[in-house]
């Protein structure tokens, strides 16, 4: 089978109900983004921070993967498919993707200071006083900016090993992710609704749901044509 690796980010999921973060004036459900996703906010205000993601935890418990999620889940009868997403939501995995990386981390875990003990949560909350075993406040297992990206060369060597990569919904504003693009030599998809046109990339420009159904049957087509 052919390797298809798809990066993802949060337009994604946009169908399923979660906002992206770029889409409405640099702000994420009302914050800033700096605000809520700066590693100094964690050192200045501990109670906003889990405050904010335990309320994407609570909204991620009522949201469901939308068709996109769905075929890219149905590929894995056509291809090897590995995704590589920026999205912290578990929506992949529900829809039944077996290879999942997180770059920036996920909702439903939790993580002492250092990162070093990482515990499930699911959809629970985590509060002020919560402790890890080391005796530091629990944090959301997120990849804040400011902080290391511990998946990203594991990312790399996955998209070394692509026959097409397929990019949906991310602006490819934030680095390192935004870089794993030029590690490959292979066919580049893009689909966007407002995709920045991007040399050597096709671009598919739609909602994710409508995109997927559009690649599905071009690549699909081709394997059984
Ligand atoms: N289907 C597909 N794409 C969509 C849809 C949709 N229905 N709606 C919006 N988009 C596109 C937008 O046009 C935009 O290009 O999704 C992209 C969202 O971009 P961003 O909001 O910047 O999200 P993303 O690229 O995932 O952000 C990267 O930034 O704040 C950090 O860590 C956070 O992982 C996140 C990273």
């Amino acid at each position: 089978m052919k390797h298809l690796v798809v990066f993802t980010g949060a337009g994604v999921s946009a169908e399923s109900g979660i906002s992206t973060f770029r889409d409405s004036d640099g702000l994420w459900e009302n914050y800033s983004v700096q605000q809520v996703a700066h590693i100094d906010s964690w050192h200045t205000n501990k109670a906003l921070m889990l405050d904010f993601y335990n309320q994407r935890r609570k909204q991620l418990q009522q949201v469901e993967p939308n068709e996109a999620h769905l075929i890219l889940a149905e590929l894995e009868q056509h291809f090897k498919v590995s995704i590589i997403t920026q999205n912290v939501d578990n929506l992949h995995e529900r829809a039944g993707s077996s290879t999942v990386i997180h770059l920036h981390g996920e909702l439903t875990k939790a993580c002492n200071e250092r990162k070093t003990e990482v515990i499930d949560i699911a959809y629970g909350d985590i509060n002020l006083g919560d402790k890890a075993s080391d005796g530091s406040q629990l944090r959301p297992f997120i990849v804040w900016f400011g902080e290391q990206v511990p998946m990203f060369d594991k990312a790399i060597d996955i998209v070394q090993t692509a026959d097409i990569l397929l990019v949906i919904g991310t602006s490819l504003q934030v680095y390192p992710a935004a870089s794993l693009i030029n590690y490959t030599d292979a066919p580049i998809y893009l689909i966007d609704p407002k995709p920045e046109p991007r040399k050597g990339v096709t671009i598919i420009q739609a909602k994710a749901s409508e995109g997927m159904r559009q690649f599905f049957r071009e690549q699909v087509g081709k394997l059984t044509s």
